[in-house]
């Protein structure tokens, strides 16, 4: 399966499907990206055979390899410098090449250090988690955590190429898909009711691994993002949308911490939860697709704030609420739903209001 995604520079294309690591090359040559060398930097907890499927493919002289223990802790600017220091050694031209082989922080970091290096080199991305494939290889947003949070220091790149192969998936944990499928979830909800209704049904067969619904999901979700940042490319207007579930989910992990038994994915869930109820409560999300909704994510199993906070942990929420780059002033936005596919953006609300609300949700 192959889309493609038109931006203000370049386009690029999107390839989906089985065992393509081992065609990466002729995919490679078939989109015209003519570099010289190529620099794969691979995330320490993909499969090496997988790796190895990939390095065999090129003249020996032609690539460099480099594994990195990719985690939020070390999706930061050393890790950054330690990528552009080989580019720097290996004399590495802007006509070369970056591929990242590993999930979103992977491609976050390496798609930064791409877009610094010689103030750009071609950039391949090669998603291989669930989240990555779905979502974070799409759309040209590159980043790195700093003191003040999540993805704070970061630019628009593009990619030359994204290579999404599901054999990736075998290896994921099933915590791991999970973290995927909410992105998955969060792009029928703001886009295509007839797909949320898809996901209600096959749930459990995409997260069992089952291809065919599994590679239809992964395209779905990934024609959805397009469509939305075709549109808006820079995060203007429309694409807020994508940011669903998202204020409360980048508060949540980062008041509990990075890597201590709430990742990404499971706090978008949390998030998308905690924007719908919000929306409820708010009345401007109507009932029926209200129950929908929360009926699904409980078959999710994640409704429960209590399990990872307690009242105390509300001001440090609030405080990280209030950093997003999508605030004006001292109001915190949010993005909420009218009912399923109709999402509102521009809606802000007192510090106050999200206070109580979650002094409701969080009672231990
Ligand atoms: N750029 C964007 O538009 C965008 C969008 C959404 C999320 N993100 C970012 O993406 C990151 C989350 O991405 P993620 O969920 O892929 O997390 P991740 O990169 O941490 O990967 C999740 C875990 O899976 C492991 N892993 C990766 N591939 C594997 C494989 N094939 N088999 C077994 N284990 C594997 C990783 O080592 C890690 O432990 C966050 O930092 C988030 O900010 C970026």
């Amino acid at each position: 399966m192959k889309l493609k995604v038109k931006t203000n520079i370049d386009d690029y294309s999107i390839i989906i499907g089985k065992n393509l690591c081992s065609k990466i090359k002729k995919i490679i040559s078939n989109e015209k990206i003519n570099s010289q060398k190529f620099l794969l930097v691979y995330d320490s907890k993909v499969p090496k055979r997988m790796i190895r499927s990939i390095v065999s493919r090129f003249n020996k002289k032609r690539i460099d390899e480099k594994k990195i223990v990719f985690n939020e802790k070390s999706k930061n600017l050393k890790t950054v410098s330690s990528i552009v220091k080989i580019l720097e050694k290996k004399n590495y031209s802007r006509n070369d090449c970056l591929i990242s082989v590993g999930g979103g922080i992977c491609g976050d970091v390496c798609g930064f250090a791409s877009s610094i290096f010689k103030r750009g080199l071609n950039f391949i991305n090669v998603p291989t988690t669930l989240l990555s494939q779905v979502d974070s290889s799409i759309g040209g947003k590159t980043g790195i955590n700093s003191l003040s949070g999540k993805n704070m220091i970061g630019s628009f790149y593009q990619p030359s190429l994204v290579v999404s192969d599901i054999d990736f998936l075998k290896s994921l944990p099933k915590k791991e898909m999970i973290c995927g499928y909410a992105e998955i979830l969060k792009h029928s909800l703001i886009k295509n009711k007839a797909f949320f209704k898809f996901l209600e049904k096959n749930f459990s067969k995409i997260l069992n691994h089952n291809k065919n619904f599994l590679e239809n999901a992964i395209y779905k979700s990934c024609l959805i993002k397009k469509e939305v940042v075709e549109k808006d490319e820079k995060e203007k207007n429309i694409r807020k949308m994508l940011n669903l579930g998202h204020t409360f989910a980048h508060a949540y992990e980062t008041t509990v911490g990075y890597n201590k038994g709430l990742n990404h994915g499971e706090a978008v869930l949390l998030g998308i939860m905690s924007a719908v109820k919000f929306g409820r409560q708010k009345n401007i999300l109507n009932k029926d697709d209200y129950e929908r909704i929360i009926k699904h994510l409980k078959k999710l199993n994640y409704i429960n704030l209590n399990k990872y906070f307690k009242s105390k942990d509300i001001s440090k929420i609030i405080f990280y609420m209030k950093q997003d780059k999508k605030n004006k002033g001292n109001k915190i936005n949010l993005i909420l739903l009218k009912s399923l596919a109709k999402p509102i953006l521009n809606k802000s609300f007192e510090e106050n209001e999200i206070r109580l609300f979650l002094k409701k949700l969080i009672n231990k």
